[in-house]
C-alpha cells in the first residue's frame, strides 16, 4: 500500500490552504457580513449573490449514495480536466518528476505535464490500441509520479484490458489516474469499485458526456481520502459555481433518464456503424465502447475538409500517432448521423 503522504511534494506538506468565509463559519442562519458580498441580491434575478459551498457537499452526498463511494473519497472540478492539473501540481515536482502516457490518447495529460513544467514518457498503445504492458512496465522510473490510463480510450474508443491496469497499479511508485470518461458507454463496469483497494488509485468521471452537462463545467476525482485533501487544500476555493451545483443536483435525481439517452446513443451508435458497413470508402471502423467512433478512410483530411463544406464537422485525427487517415466521429442523433452518412455518399461519387 504506497503511502500518500509520501508522494505529496514536499512544499505543499506545511501548506496552509486559503481558509474562505464559508470555511471560518458554516452554520446557515445569522447576518451575513463576513464575504463582502452583496447583500441586496443578484443582477438580473437569481439567488447567486452568496459564494457557494467550496465544498459540495450536498452534491456529494447525493453522488455518494448513487456511486456507493464515501463522500470523503470524492473531489469536484471544473471539468475533469481541472482535478489532471491539480493532480500534476500536488503530486509532479517540474523538471525533477515525470508521467507516463500512452498514445493515442486524450490531449490534456500532454498539455498539462508542459504547463506544469513536467516530463513525459510515452509508451504507444499497441497496433490492437491496448497497452503495450511490458514497455509501460519496462518505463517505470522512482520518479514516475502519475501513469495515465484513459479506457474506454480518446482516441480510439477502445477499453483497456483489466489485467493489464492493475500490473500497472501494482508496478506504480506513483499515481495511476484511470480516466473513465466514458465509462457509461460501456457495459464495464468502473474501477471505482474494482481498485478500491489500492491507495494510488485514482478515477476520473465526468458529467459532460452522458449526463449531457458539458456547459456546466463538472469533473469527478474519486480517489483515497488524503488525496482528495490534498486536491481541496490547493484548490481555487470555490471551484464549482451554485449555478453547476444545482444543475447537477437535479441531474442526479433523474439517473434513469440518463440511461434511456445512453441507450438511444448506443442505439445510434450501432446504426452508424451498420451504415458506414455499406461504404466502400471507409477502410476500417476501430471497435469502439465510447460515445464516438475511428474510421480510416483513404484520405483523412480531404474527407474532412469536404464534410466541413457540407457543415458536417468531424476531427480530423490523420496526424495522431496510430491514427494516419482517421477520423474521429461523434455519434449523433438519427438526423446528425444521416448528414454525416449523406455526405460521405457525396464525396464518394
Ligand atoms: C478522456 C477524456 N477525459 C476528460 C475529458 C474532459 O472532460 P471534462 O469536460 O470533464 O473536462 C475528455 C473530453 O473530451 C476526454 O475525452
Amino acid at each position: 500500500m504506497i503511502n500518500i503522504q509520501d508522494l505529496i511534494r514536499p512544499h505543499l506538506k506545511d501548506l496552509k490552504p486559503y481558509s474562505s468565509a464559508r470555511d471560518e463559519y458554516t452554520g446557515t442562519e445569522g447576518v451575513f457580513l463576513d464575504a463582502n458580498e452583496n447583500p441586496f441580491g443578484s443582477i438580473g434575478g437569481g439567488d447567486y449573490n452568496r459564494y457557494p459551498d467550496p465544498y459540495q457537499r450536498k452534491l456529494k452526498q447525493k453522488l455518494a449514495q448513487l456511486k456507493r463511494v464515501p463522500a470523503n473519497r470524492i473531489f469536484l472540478g471544473n471539468g475533469s480536466d481541472e482535478p489532471i492539473d491539480l493532480l500534476y501540481r500536488a503530486f509532479c515536482d517540474p523538471v525533477l518528476d515525470e508521467v507516463l502516457i500512452m498514445p493515442p490518447t486524450y490531449g490534456m495529460y500532454e498539455v498539462s505535464a508542459n504547463i506544469n513544467n513536467v516530463s513525459i514518457k510515452r509508451v504507444n498503445l499497441r497496433p490492437d490500441f491496448q497497452i503495450d504492458l511490458e514497455h509501460v512496465l519496462a518505463a517505470i522510473t522512482d520518479h514516475t509520479k502519475i501513469i495515465f490510463i484513459c479506457s474506454p480510450n480518446n482516441p480510439t474508443g477502445n477499453r483497456m484490458k483489466l489485467s493489464d491496469i492493475e500490473s500497472i497499479v501494482q508496478k506504480a511508485p506513483g499515481l495511476v489516474v484511470i480516466d473513465e470518461a466514458y465509462i457509461d458507454f460501456t457495459p464495464a463496469e468502473s474501477m471505482v469499485h474494482e481498485l478500491k483497494a489500492y491507495s494510488n488509485v485514482v478515477v476520473l468521471q465526468t458529467f459532460s458526456k452522458a449526463w449531457g452537462l458539458a456547459a456546466i463545467r463538472l469533473g469527478m476525482a474519486y480517489a483515497h481520502p488524503e488525496i482528495i485533501t490534498i486536491l481541496n487544500a490547493i484548490k481555487p476555493p470555490y471551484n464549482i459555481s451554485k449555478l453547476t451545483q444545482e444543475e447537477a443536483l437535479k441531474a442526479l435525481d433523474l439517473e434513469q433518464e440518463k440511461d434511456l439517452v445512453v441507450k438511444d446513443i448506443l442505439d445510434q451508435r450501432r446504426k452508424l456503424i451498420e451504415a458506414l458497413d455499406e461504404l466502400d470508402l471507409v477502410e476500417k471502423i476501430h471497435p469502439t465502447e465510447a460515445n464516438f467512433l475511428l474510421m480510416k478512410v483513404p484520405n483523412a483530411e480531404e474527407l474532412y475538409n469536404f464534410l466541413v463544406e457540407e457543415k458536417v464537422i468531424t476531427r480530423d485525427r490523420s496526424k495522431v500517432e496510430l491514427c494516419e487517415e482517421c477520423l474521429r466521429v461523434t455519434v449523433g442523433t438519427t438526423q446528425e448521423n444521416d448528414a454525416f452518412i449523406d455526405g460521405l455518399k457525396k464525396y464518394s461519387k
